[in-house]
């Protein structure tokens, strides 16, 4: 069994995958390639955004919004304490300050209600992270964002082709950011992301900081990054564009499937909520369980393969801890100790989706 089963996917795609790889082999311009453009029309067609830049990972799609807004030294940039480092590691980079504010229990995503409260005269943005699938309470993020003139940045490298109110992730406010990591929902075989955007004047800050900062060949008008995605990987990403559709459909079926499943598990253990007016693509399905070690032990023994994201809070990392004070995100440290993640892929049958269900319940027995 997988935890996630790319070569299923590629197995489906193979066609179309291979052809697309054959045409940048042919043409040879592996560098800025047509297949750039044309997968960043498509990606701005998929989310309604005017404006796609992509770029060479989710990582660099974070960094790289960060100086387009110029946040610097000294700064202070709102997010949260449970989601991959990267988040806050592109804030610590540019040697601004990530001020992390603590999740609902429930969604696991931004709580909405400390924001108003974490705002100082420093603070420059505010990267909400659309967890496991899902977007957070954006308008209200948006909303309170737009009363003190602060930018809203979606980390949304693991929502793509969520909807939200109707709209799609990464179109909901300042920028959106995603991550084409193979096992992202949108994801390509190597790094890449994108950035996405109405405004203009960022997507063009955008475009020059992708390459050096270049506004013409050898003129360098600010401080940029190698940030390009290459074309291979763009040819990919549109390969993989001729199921997505199906790939969202079939991931919110075995998602929504998974929550009837285990709606009644036993010893205080959960599932993650999604609310009524969004979707989960669900890049994770997690399960909060409090006693999780013995449950993983007992899912590893039935053969059952499961991934814990994340294990410590980011400020209870070493190199975070500077940033905020231990205890002060209780929501973000016991799901750290509690989450665990189950096999989730598009092509995930209902026969094995039934075995890793029965091997949880048995493993949450006594
Ligand atoms: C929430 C979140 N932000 C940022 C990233 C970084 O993306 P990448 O791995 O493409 O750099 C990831 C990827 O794991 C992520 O899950």
């Amino acid at each position: 069994m997988q935890f996630i089963d790319l070569k299923k996917q590629y197995a489906a795609l193979q066609n179309s995958i291979n052809n697309r790889i054959q045409t940048v082999l042919n043409h040879g311009q592996y560098i800025m390639g047509p297949e750039v453009k044309e997968l960043e029309a498509a990606l701005c067609a998929h989310t309604g955004a005017e404006h796609c830049i992509t770029v060479a990972s989710g990582t660099e799609a974070l960094l790289m919004s960060l100086m387009a807004l110029g946040i610097q030294a000294g700064d202070e940039v709102i997010t949260t304490s449970f989601t991959f480092v990267a988040t806050a590691e592109v804030i610590a980079l540019l040697g601004a300050r990530p001020v992390f504010i603590d999740e609902e229990p429930d969604t696991c995503n931004i709580d909405v209600s400390q924001l108003e409260g974490k705002i100082t005269e420093r603070t420059k943005a505010i990267i909400p992270v659309s967890l496991y699938g899902q977007c957070g309470d954006m308008d209200e993020v948006n909303a309170i964002a737009a009363l003190h003139g602060i930018p809203v940045i979606e980390d949304g490298a693991q929502s793509f082709g969520a909807m939200y109110k109707g709209r799609k992730s990464c179109n909901l406010s300042t920028l959106g950011c995603t991550s084409f990591f193979p096992s992202k929902p949108l994801g390509c075989y190597g790094d890449g992301g994108a950035v996405f955007t109405n405004d203009g004047n960022l997507a063009q800050a955008l475009r020059e900081i992708r390459v050096h900062g270049q506004s013409a060949r050898y003129y360098h008008t600010r401080v940029g990054v190698g940030g390009r995605m290459d074309t291979l990987q763009c040819a990919v990403v549109l390969g993989k564009l001729e199921r997505f559709e199906w790939e969202i459909a079939q991931r919110i079926h075995i998602g929504t499937r998974y929550q009837e499943l285990l709606s009644n598990l036993p010893q205080g253990a959960r599932t993650v909520v999604v609310r009524p007016d969004r979707t989960s693509v669900w890049a994770q399905f997690t399960v909060i369980v409090p006693d999780r070690e013995k449950v993983l032990a007992r899912l590893n023994e039935a053969g059952i393969p499961t991934a814990v994201h994340y294990p410590r809070a980011i400020h209870q990392q070493p190199a975070y801890t500077q940033y905020a004070v231990a205890g002060d995100m209780p929501v973000s440290e016991s799901l750290a100790q509690q989450v665990l993640s189950l096999p989730m892929h598009a092509d995930l049958d209902h026969e094995t989706q039934d075995r890793i269900v029965h091997s949880l319940f048995a493993a949450l027995k006594n």
